[in-house]
């Protein structure tokens, strides 16, 4: 942990570009200068405040016991016990900061309502939310209750459960750089803990560059004196290594590794969580898992919109950053990672990350980029990337990428990895397509033609729209001829499982307050991460790398066949019986 070098705030912090700061709600946060004193100890982790013993009885999503799995967030008791007795008198206390924003409206709060829907949060509970804006606990209840909404197999007792829920949320207005205020926030989290045991997770919905300043005021003013204290970040983790390295080290001024919990909800889907049960778990896949049976695996990433109203973050991002540099990737570690010792958080991701530095650095010539330009269909027109008033004229901010990416290591070596995604495409959806090599010597060659590549097995996950699992293999059209087609062996979620998939962040919430780890990015994962992406980002930019322009809707550039072609497979979404 870094404590010797520069103070930590916001300034220090603000990898983002001027432009970002100009553009959307950040500029509120702009005006922040914050001067931070020197701690003579150098360093005040949220965790020195905490002393006694941690109380826990939620269950992780992986159904772990929570008291083996959530010994670390700085508190230093020892085989903890959960009686009855325990359980009642600990609280928790999720404090959503920046609860007007989007991310919190959207996802947030009404995954902690499934959550206490479905009796998944311990009895004494309660809810914060804390803004700038001036509102009483009544309004935050107002502006939240509109996006609440229970499953649909599930309408019973809705409107008492959301009335129920609306009771435990009460709200604080303040500063974000405000000690005071977080100072105050502490006081009335106490008067709702009642001298009982305090379990605190604060979920950071804001911009990065004031990540630093909040965490400096929780860790000293509000984090909790008698149990665990945690804080949720999302991406984006800076722009590049150097970036995010500084965020980290700024963040573990006052926070241990084990407290920060970087969310990808990508790893919070029910497909990517499944992935490593169908590969551990079944014995059909696991032996053909390596470069000696497959071909090609392909990540794929697709939305029908364009960057609608996020255009001044977009542009500073760009969809390499945005999605393949921690949504696809991490799946890819998933996906290729050795057998884990365990299940257990760390073992989990020690396999992850070998992956990660087992990666070839990504080359720019394996990389293509494009950018959506506008388009007209059926008497509609669809705006171009640069359309957007909140994009600079000009921009050559990816909305497209694809790229091959290569594990050295002996069981992926010389596979493709390949990556693409892109915004305002014809389609939205997420798939991992596994691609198989040919049947060596096979029987029936004459009856598929000259085009092999038409008869090669596929694995397919599709991790959204209409969750599936379905593999492509060949087979005989009923009849006296011999005559054989592709079909599918189809495991569709909503035919087999009726019951609606919960949204990625009620399961990352929950394993946050079970302190599980395992779907949470560890710092030496994110500098992996970066690590593989940032010296291709830097040419990119550096060389002004102008991208190819696709109409919006349509499939996307065509130098993403090229691409594929190169290493001789075909992109499996394309193929024409794409479902
Ligand atoms: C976010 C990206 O991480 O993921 C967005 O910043 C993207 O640009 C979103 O739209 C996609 O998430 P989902 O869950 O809707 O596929």
């Amino acid at each position: 942990m870094a404590t010797n070098s520069s103070p930590c705030s916001s300034s220090s912090t603000n990898f983002l570009p001027s432009s970002y700061i100009k553009n959307e709600k950040t500029v509120l946060f702009s005006r922040f200068v914050v001067t931070v004193p020197r701690k003579s100890t150098g360093v005040t982790q949220i965790h020195s405040r905490a002393q006694g013993r941690k109380y826990s009885h939620i269950k992780s999503s992986n159904g772990h016991p929570l008291n083996a799995v959530s010994l670390k967030d700085g508190l230093d008791g020892k085989g903890i016990p959960v009686s009855e007795a325990e359980k009642e008198e600990s609280t928790l206390s999720i404090t959503v900061v920046g609860a007007s924003g989007d991310l919190a409206k959207k996802k947030i709060f009404p995954a902690l309502f499934a959550l206490f829907y479905e009796d998944w949060l311990p009895e004494n509970f309660t809810v914060f939310g804390y803004a700038r804006t001036k509102l009483n606990d009544e309004e935050l209840r107002n502006m939240i209750s509109g996006t609440l909404t229970c499953r649909v197999n599930q309408r019973e007792n809705c409107e008492d459960k959301m009335d129920q829920f609306l009771k435990r949320c009460f709200y604080h207005a303040g500063q974000y750089d405000s000690e005071g205020d977080f100072s105050n926030l502490d006081s009335k989290l106490k008067v709702k803990e009642a001298g009982k045991v305090s379990n605190r997770l604060f979920y950071l919905s804001i911009p990065p560059n004031i990540f630093v300043d909040v965490v400096r005021s929780v860790g000293l003013r509000a984090s909790s004196l008698n149990g665990w204290t945690r804080v949720i970040v999302e991406k984006p983790f800076g722009r590049d290594s150097e970036s995010s390295g500084e965020l980290t080290r700024c963040l573990k001024q006052y926070l241990t590794e084990d407290q920060i919990f970087r969310i990808d909800h990508y790893l919070g889907k029910e497909l990517v969580e499944n992935l490593s049960v169908l590969r551990f778990s079944n014995l059909v896949f696991e032996p053909l898992w390596s470069r000696d049976y497959i071909r090609s695996v392909q990540l794929i990433f697709s939305e029908d919109f364009g960057t609608e109203g996020r255009g001044g973050y977009f542009d500073n991002y760009g969809i390499i950053r945005d999605i393949m540099q921690n949504h696809l990737l991490q799946i890819l570690a998933l996906f290729a990672m050795e057998t884990p010792v365990s299940l257990d958080a760390e073992d989990v991701r020690n396999e992850k990350v070998k992956v990660l530095r087992s990666m070839k650095p990504l080359k720019l010539g394996d990389v293509i980029v494009g950018q959506y330009k506008g388009h007209s269909k059926s008497g509609r027109s669809y705006p171009a990337y640069t359309d957007d008033p909140t994009v600079p004229k000009g921009s050559l901010t990816p909305t497209f990428a694809a790229a091959a990416l290569f594990i050295n290591n002996a069981r992926w070596d010389g596979v493709p990895f390949l990556m693409k995604a892109g915004k305002a495409l014809h389609t939205r959806r997420a798939e991992v397509r596994v691609q198989f090599r040919h049947v060596p010597g096979n029987l029936y060659k004459r009856n598929f033609g000259t085009d092999l590549d038409m008869a090669t097995n596929e694995l397919v996950l599709r991790v959204q729209p209409d969750e599936a699992i379905y593999l492509k293999i060949n087979n005989k059209v009923p009849g006296l001829g011999m005559r054989l087609d592709r079909s599918n062996l189809n495991l569709l979620y909503s035919a087999r499982y009726p019951r609606e998939i919960p949204d990625a962040y009620e399961r990352l919430l929950l394993d946050a307050m079970a302190g599980e780890r395992r779907l949470f990015i560890r710092s030496d994962e994110l500098d992996a991460a970066w690590a593989l992406f940032t010296p291709m980002l830097k040419e990119l930019e550096e060389k002004k790398i102008v991208p190819e322009l696709y109409p919006h809707g349509s499939r996307g550039p065509v130098g993403a066949h090229y691409l594929a072609a190169k290493y001789n497979v075909r992109w499996g979404d394309l193929g024409g019986d794409d479902s």
